[in-house]
């Protein structure tokens, strides 16, 4: 399973990058806005500095809701750098410029999709990765996880190679549920993915052959 962080805080992608568990990052308007990039330049240049500091994919997202715009601003999009994946929502203008990309070999990321059925027509489409958002479907008391194991089930009946690329992803328990459904991708915040690592027994584990050492060479 691949692991993506899901920010635009520089710090937060060197530190996972560091961890060399890295294998991309998703952004979108509101987690750039977060970090106070706004403006269109500004923006841009935040993905090449992104893009500088990771070696895996890196999705951004079109403003652009209708089918030229999209693709306008998809094909500058992809020009920045070799690891940008264009990140499209899931509308009619948006599964066919993900029609478009491709057919011309560039990689795109199917976002806002909460449905099977939408899930189904980004894999027709031919997109790279589709993105289902299940902390947003758990907090309207729909559960997001179903989601990914539909989504899974339905991919494998036909052999689509879009990866399920998971995403508004909440918690720690929520990466290892996504694991045991075959999720393709995670992209989770770091500390969520940082409480895979927490287990008491490991620290316990450590104090005590660090302590029983020093016994041995006092
Ligand atoms: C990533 O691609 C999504 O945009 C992101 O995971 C959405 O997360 P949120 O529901 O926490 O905003």
């Amino acid at each position: 399973m691949k692991f993506f962080i899901d920010t635009a805080n520089l710090e937060q992608i060197q530190e996972a990058e560091a961890l060399g568990i890295l294998d991309g990052v998703t952004t979108n308007p509101s987690l750039m806005a977060k970090e106070g990039i706004t403006g269109h330049d500004n923006i841009i240049n935040h993905y090449k500095t992104i893009c500088k500091n990771v070696s895996g994919d890196v999705s951004a997202e079109v403003i652009a809701t209708d089918y030229e715009g999209m693709i306008e601003e998809g094909k500058a999009l992809a020009r920045l750098d070799h690891l940008i994946v264009v990140k499209i929502p899931m509308t009619r203008d948006g599964i066919k410029a993900i029609k478009y990309f491709s057919t011309e070999g560039i990689k795109t990321n199917c976002t806002l999709v909460f449905s099977v059925g939408q899930a189904l027509l980004a894999a027709k489409a031919g997109a790279t990765y589709v993105s289902p958002f299940i902390g947003r479907l758990d907090d309207i008391t729909t559960d997001g996880l179903a989601l990914i194991a539909e989504i899974r089930q339905v991919y494998d009946n036909y052999g689509y190679e879009t990866q399920i690329l998971a995403a508004s992803i909440r918690h720690t328990m929520h990466i290892i549920d996504c694991a045991k459904l075959g999720a393709d991708v995670i992209t989770a915040p770091l500390n969520a993915i940082d409480g895979l690592f927490n287990h008491p027994l490991t620290d316990i584990g450590l104090a005590k052959f660090l302590a029983d050492y020093k016994k041995g060479n006092s």
